[in-house]
């Protein structure tokens, strides 16, 4: 019986320091995505440009990256329950995601408690990064997407009544539309209507009346695609023809396949347009992602892509994947050509970079104009 024991033990010490020399030898990045759950489209994308990020460039200081991706499903307990385990138990070095801001809001605190760098590669609430030591992101934040729609809704739409349509379960949506508020005031708008759903409902006829109502020029919706598409519907379907604008939260292919003929005309502000990349980066990326999926690349997927890519880049400044060495030389970049532009980080871990606006033609996504910060 001793000499089991002794045997096994002898074992499990080879095991662990078999384990532990496998993991000096490779880069371990954490992701947490949702992969099902409402917004999986987003998911889909970030993890498609994810990989090809990730292909173009397997390896730093010599080692394998290793990606280890877990599902968040769009939902806040599952996003902090995911930094956790992949921090406990995969041993990362670093975390790339959520896309949802309400999610990167749960599993920042997880990063920040154990010291780990995160990079988010598409949550735009100020709160994501705000106080953070840990925490980065490589998209603008909501006050500058809710100033450039309020602007483009009364310079281009020249929109002076306003209708503000939101889900009051996404501090995305409650935060962006609190700030295309203050934006379209300050010009001389007016909000005529502020009506709220949740995400998840189905029937906007309360909502669609209640703003109908008001007749307004412009209706803001700054939700994600599946309520974007049946909101749009069924305003449609009831006879309301106010233009009807949103944030970066409408982009994902299901919008369109959601909404088919209702959502032509939308406007909506993004991150990233294919036709407009200029950075070495970025053309290396599409080649790449044209190659791999036979089809155009998306905001989301070259977003977590630039995620990806700065954290390389830190790690090869860092000359170490030490998660303090990382943190610190990602927050000393000075400057990034990534595939969404050339960007920095403000003072509080923020890219400060340019937005597009799009919108729907003949049922695809169609550049509109670029606006610089
Ligand atoms: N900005 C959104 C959020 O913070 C996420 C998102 C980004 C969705 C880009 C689609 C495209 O929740």
């Amino acid at each position: 019986m001793k000499r089991l024991l002794v045997v096994l033990m002898g074992v499990a010490l080879i095991l662990g320091l078999f384990s532990a020399a496998w993991a000096a030898d490779e880069v371990r990045i954490g992701v947490y995505l949702p992969m099902t759950g409402p917004v999986a489209a987003f998911g889909q994308m970030s993890w498609n440009g994810l990989q090809v990020a990730h292909e173009m460039h397997p390896t730093v200081l010599g080692k394998q990256v290793k990606l280890f991706l877990v599902d968040n499903k769009g939902d806040k307990v599952e996003g902090a329950n995911a930094v956790e385990r992949l921090i406990k138990y995969n041993k990362v070095c670093a975390i790339i995601g959520a896309v949802c801001s309400s999610v990167s809001l749960a599993g920042g605190p997880v990063a920040e408690k154990y010291h780990i760098p995160m990079v988010s590669s598409a949550s735009t609430n100020p709160l994501v990064t705000q106080g953070k030591k840990y925490v980065f992101r490589v998209c603008f934040i909501d006050p500058f997407q809710g100033k450039i729609a309020a602007k483009f809704a009364y310079n281009d739409l020249k929109a002076r009544k306003a209708a503000i349509v939101m889900d009051v379960q996404q501090d995305y949506c409650v935060g962006l539309a609190k700030f295309f508020e203050e934006s379209f005031k300050k010009l001389g708008g007016k909000i005529v209507a502020k009506v709220m759903y949740r995400t998840g409902d189905q029937d906007f006829t309360a909502q669609v009346t209640a703003v109908k109502a008001k007749k307004p020029d412009v209706i803001y919706i700054p939700g994600y695609y599946p309520e974007i598409a049946l909101f749009s519907k069924q305003a449609r379907e009831l006879g309301v023809k106010s233009y009807i604008l949103s944030g970066d939260g409408a982009y994902a292919p299901e919008l369109i396949k959601i909404g088919g003929k209702a959502v032509e005309g939308i406007y909506f502000t993004n991150h990233y347009d294919e036709g407009g990349v200029s950075t070495k980066l970025g053309k290396e990326f599409v080649k790449a992602y044209h190659k791999k999926f036979h089809k155009n690349t998306d905001s989301l997927g070259a977003l977590a892509a630039d995620a990806y890519f700065v954290l390389i880049h830190a790690i090869k400044k860092a000359k170490s994947t030490d998660p303090e060495k990382i943190r610190d030389a990602l927050e000393s970049i000075k400057s990034f050509a990534g595939v969404t532009g050339v960007f920095k980080f403000d003072k509080n871990h923020n890219a400060i970079k340019a937005a597009v606006i799009q919108t729907v033609k003949n049922g695809k996504f169609v550049y509109v104009t670029t606006v610089s910060p």
